[in-house]
């Protein structure tokens, strides 16, 4: 059942995939899905992210891998729009989106000091805002 499930053709984009969760989650997918699959690594670090796509072509030699450095806190549906259209037309078996990126900056700090509305905004453009951008584009590609 498992073995029947991974069997396909995914087309995968992660979302702050250049350390954390995100890489972990590259490396889990390249190493189960079958050639030909397409995963596509975004965050702002592009050597980081190239470091990760060639961890993850060691996992699966037999996927395209494609890295975007994007500063999602600056969520922009054209631009999204920009980084999927050339995958429009494709036939995969499966497309998943994962949201993953996500902060909520310097954890040292206390309460009382969070007070910066530019500051709050852009955690909340990072957060909130570019997840849901994110997920219209991708759904009215795919
Ligand atoms: N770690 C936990 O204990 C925990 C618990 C619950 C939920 N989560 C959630 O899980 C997700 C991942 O957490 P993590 O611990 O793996 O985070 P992390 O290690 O801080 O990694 C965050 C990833 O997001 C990217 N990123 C950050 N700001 C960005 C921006 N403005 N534009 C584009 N990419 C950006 C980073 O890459 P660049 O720096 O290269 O941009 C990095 O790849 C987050 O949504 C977090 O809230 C984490």
């Amino acid at each position: 059942m498992e073995e029947q499930f991974w069997n396909r053709r995914f087309f995968i984009l992660i979302t702050g995939a250049s350390r954390g969760f995100g890489r972990t989650l590259a490396h889990i997918f390249s190493s189960k899905v079958s050639k030909d699959s397409q995963i596509i690594i975004l965050g702002r670090n592009k050597e980081k992210l190239e470091s990760v796509k060639e961890e993850i072509k060691n996992d699966n030699s037999n996927i395209s891998v494609n890295t975007v450095n994007i500063d999602l806190a600056k969520p922009n549906a054209a631009e999204f729009q920009k980084i999927l259209e050339p995958f429009k037309e494709t036939n995969y078996d499966v497309y998943i989106l994962i949201n993953n990126v996500g902060s909520v900056g310097d954890i040292s700090k206390d309460a009382s000091s969070f007070n910066d509305n530019e500051e709050l905004t852009k955690y909340y453009e990072l957060n909130v805002n570019s997840p849901i951008v994110m997920t219209s584009v991708f759904l009215k590609l795919f």
